[in-house]
């Protein structure tokens, strides 16, 4: 089986689990088409060359053409980096604009590198540091929605219920999307999940494989496993999906894309949902 959807409230269709294509580099194209060929129909990147080479999700794209895979087939996500998390060799626009103009230029380096006329879910990769920036950042945002250039938006790497919250209030286009870092240290955003759910916000899980050996080898999560023939890796994306969590998953393997996409022909039990739950 392929993927599964989660139908947002913008009407666009998500899918439950992403290819991300952060540290590829010139390997960026060919992953993203052999993923989206294996059947990943999500794709995240970032205006942000230090970690993304957004050109080649756009060579991705023309390519999966050829192979009767089209733009309107995918979900594509990009995010605008402010500028604490550029290289500052390698800033994709003036970084002494004011921060609305700052936004849409990333915006249409994006559309340009993407060739495209719209994203699906624009994603401010970090809050500012303060509110008032925050929403500086986000009216322009809204703007680009109020354009038809996205059609969903997101904030990432935000770890603070009451900055979610503030956001969430004088927001007139609501964050559709918190994407964040899955580990113990922050406790597995649990309020944050929590309140996520209640407001119709998804969250996306990075690092969910990488920052959870413990979880990844514990004899629970183990023993699921071997109940269901599949490994730890896909009992835990298949516990985050089952449980309103998107993953994201950037691996660069032919078998473990097969996996990942594999988690929805299989279907934890609430019991062992809730097992998985008392580990976290
Ligand atoms: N918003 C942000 O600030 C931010 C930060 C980091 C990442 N992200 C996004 O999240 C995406 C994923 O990044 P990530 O940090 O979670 O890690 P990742 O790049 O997906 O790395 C996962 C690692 O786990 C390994 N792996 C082992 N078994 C696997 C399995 N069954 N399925 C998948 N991987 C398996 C992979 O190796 P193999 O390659 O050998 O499979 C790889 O080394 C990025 O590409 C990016 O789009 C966003």
């Amino acid at each position: 089986m392929d993927n599964d959807y989660i139908e947002m409230p913008s009407g666009i269709r998500m899918p439950k689990i992403i290819y991300g294509t952060a540290w590829k580099r010139e390997q960026t194209a060919a992953l993203v088409v052999k993923a989206v060929k294996h059947g990943f129909r999500g794709i995240d990147t970032a205006c942000q060359p230090r970690h993304y080479f957004e050109p080649g999700v756009g060579q991705a794209l023309k390519e999966l053409e050829t192979f009767g895979i089209f733009r309107n087939q995918l979900f594509l996500q990009t995010k605008y980096t402010p500028i604490s998390g550029q290289d500052p060799n390698t800033i994709p626009y003036n970084p002494n604009a004011p921060l609305r103009e700052q936004v849409m230029e990333s915006f249409a380096v994006s559309k340009k590198n993407l060739a495209t006329n719209f994203i699906d879910s624009l994603i401010l990769h970090s809050p500012l540091d303060t509110h008032d920036k925050t929403m500086e950042v986000w009216r322009a945002m809204e703007e680009i929605v109020n354009h038809a250039g996205a059609k969903q938006l997101g904030i990432s790497n935000c770890y603070d219920l009451l900055r979610m919250q503030q956001l969430y209030k004088d927001a007139e286009i609501k964050p559709a999307v918190l994407q964040n870092r899955f580990y113990k240290e922050t406790n597995f955003d649990k309020n944050l999940r929590k309140w996520c759910a209640e407001n119709k916000i998804v969250y996306q899980s990075f690092w969910t494989l990488t920052a959870n050996p413990a979880l990844l080898q514990n004899p629970i999560v183990n023993d699921i496993a071997s109940s269901h023939h599949k490994t730890p890796a896909q009992v835990l994306f298949r516990y985050l999906t089952q449980t309103g969590v998107a993953p994201l998953t950037g691996t660069t393997s032919d078998t473990h894309m097969a996996e990942d996409l594999a988690i929805f022909s299989f279907e934890l039990s609430a019991t062992d949902v809730n097992k998985i739950h008392h580990l976290l």
